[in-house]
């Protein structure tokens, strides 16, 4: 056991890459006006290495959200394929905190264009979301991905409500380079740490809409593995990995005996934080996010092998926030694609002379995080109130945010039951259960781990097509 008991311990990691900042200028590129999006023409992508033709457009840059401060956020926004006029408007934001958007979600998740694991560049994904959607992604916030802030001190406040602030006037500036997108049927999405970003970034808009000049039409969001309320999480990757084989039955009863996790104080039990580890350093051994999958055997070692690092502040209940992503072999291409100097300049984030430093989870950002919400079901109450769609879905085979962490939070929450457990049905076969309750609807996907479309692209397709109807999955075969 070597747990360093100080503001702030580390359990037993893998080594993270930390990686300083590229200097920061400002692209001048090619005046592009469209009069479809007349704002944003010089935001198109015209030359993307490696990318697959397409007849749908894309566009990629940068949206100062304070001038002030001269913070700035990068997105990237694909057109639906077919209607784009039609179609409703999805932000996708994926969590860490300090994980990018684009180099999971975006090119390893639902977007059209992933990542090529030959390296060459980019393949193209036949279940991209942006079949039923306009997707957007956004880099969030300010230390994450190519997003930046040109005053250092900015980086000092980084946490939730910073986030969910910056990610608001994003919106807005946004619109103004899309403004058909403005009055626009409007869903945010997201997976991991974004189950807290997700919520808090809703109510910010339900709670601006009462002015009506700032009016965004949010219908609902759509939550993935998602961290909700953090004494529920931490039950249930403890009870997810002893039902899983994955800890002894003498560690299990440890943690239950000694762990506190609705206390403000878990961490300063050291029987408890020792079994903890010990539950750790189990899966350090698999992959935490999958845990039937092969973990990547790559080339790298030393510094640059990441994967999984787990942390935990011993003053407060964060859960420690493992880092990382599915396979981490597709993580060193996204760092690598995202490196060349080819691609920055054709996303527009730089004129083609230099590169700034990407990478695909910025530990800097996910250390020094000031302000998480404990939980976020209060919110959930709220905006359940409100009228706003509410889905939640799990991988099951997931030992980060296991499906046991969110069947105890939304247990908590203790909704009335619309329509009972049952099987919902995927070409033929189960994709997974599915609970309907009156005002949040919860499914679960079968032999999906942590980031459930890598695993389930076509179900997860289907699956989001259904969300934005409305209408539940097949229930039959
Ligand atoms: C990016 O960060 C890494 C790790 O800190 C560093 O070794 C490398 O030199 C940086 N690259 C650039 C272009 O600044
Ligand atoms: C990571 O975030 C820190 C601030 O938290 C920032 O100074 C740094 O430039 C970021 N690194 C990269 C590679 O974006
Ligand atoms: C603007 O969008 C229209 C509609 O898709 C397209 O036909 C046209 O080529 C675009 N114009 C430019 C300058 O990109
Ligand atoms: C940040 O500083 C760089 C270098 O001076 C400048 O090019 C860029 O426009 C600044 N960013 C913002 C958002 O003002
Ligand atoms: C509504 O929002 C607009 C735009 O930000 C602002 O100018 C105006 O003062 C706001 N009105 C009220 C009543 O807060
Ligand atoms: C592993 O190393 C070989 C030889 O250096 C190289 O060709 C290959 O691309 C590397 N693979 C990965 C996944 O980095």
């Amino acid at each position: 056991m070597h747990l360093v008991l100080q503001e702030l311990f580390v359990f037993s990691l893998l080594l993270a890459f930390i990686e300083p900042f590229a200097n920061a200028r400002n692209r001048k590129w090619s005046n592009n006006d469209n009069k479809s999006n007349f704002g944003a023409g010089e935001d198109l992508v015209t030359s993307l290495p490696g990318q697959p033709r397409v007849d749908f457009r894309h566009y990629a840059g940068y949206v100062t959200v304070n001038e002030k401060n001269e913070r700035s956020l990068f997105y990237w926004f694909y057109e639906a394929t077919t209607f784009a006029d039609e179609k409703p408007l999805v932000l996708w934001l994926n969590g860490g905190p300090g994980c990018s958007s684009v180099g999971y979600g975006a090119t390893q998740e639902i977007g059209p264009f992933l990542l090529d694991n030959d390296e060459r560049g980019l393949k193209f994904n036949s279940f991209s979301w942006n079949i039923e959607a306009n997707l957007l992604f956004l880099e969030s916030p300010i230390g994450v991905g190519f997003s930046y802030s040109n005053t250092s001190a900015d980086y000092d406040n980084l946490g939730d409500d910073f986030t969910a602030n910056d990610a608001y006037a994003f919106l807005h500036k946004w619109y103004l380079k899309f403004p058909l997108y403005r009055t626009r049927k409007f869903y945010i999405a997201g997976e991991s740490y974004a189950g807290k970003y997700v919520p808090e970034l809703a109510e910010l808009i339900h709670d601006k809409n009462v002015n009506t000049s700032l009016f965004i039409d949010l219908r609902g969001i759509l939550l993935g593995n998602p961290e909700t309320n953090d004494a529920e999480d931490w039950k249930g990757m403890v009870d997810y990995a002893w039902s899983h084989a994955v800890v002894s039955d003498e560690t299990h009863k440890t943690i239950i005996d000694s762990c506190d996790f609705y206390s403000d104080d878990t961490w300063s039990n050291t029987v408890c934080s020792g079994a903890v580890e010990e539950l750790l350093s189990q899966y350090k051994e698999i992959d935490i996010y999958s845990l039937y999958t092969s973990v990547c055997i790559g080339n790298s070692s030393g510094s640059d092998d990441k994967s999984t690092l787990v942390t935990a502040k011993s003053s407060s209940k964060m859960m420690p926030r493992v880092m990382g992503g599915y396979d981490p072999c597709l993580d060193d291409y996204a760092k690598s694609y995202y490196n060349r100097v080819d691609v920055q300049k054709g996303l527009h984030v730089a004129d083609g002379t230099y590169s700034k430093n990407w990478t695909i989870c910025n530990m800097t950002v996910f250390n020094g995080w000031s302000d998480s919400k404990g939980s976020v079901l209060p919110i959930y109450k709220k905006l359940i109130a409100a009228g706003l769609r509410i889905w939640v879905y799990s991988g099951d085979t997931d030992g980060r945010v296991p499906v046991l962490s969110t069947r105890y939070s939304l247990s908590s929450l203790g909704l009335p039951i619309k329509k009972a457990w049952r099987p919902w049905y995927h070409e033929k076969q189960v994709g997974g259960w599915l609970q309907e309750y009156y005002g949040l609807t919860f499914a679960t996907f079968r032999g999906a781990g942590h980031a459930v479309p890598i695993f389930k692209p076509s179900a997860s397709l289907a699956f989001f097509a259904s969300f934005l109807s409305g209408e539940p999955l097949p229930s039959q075969r």
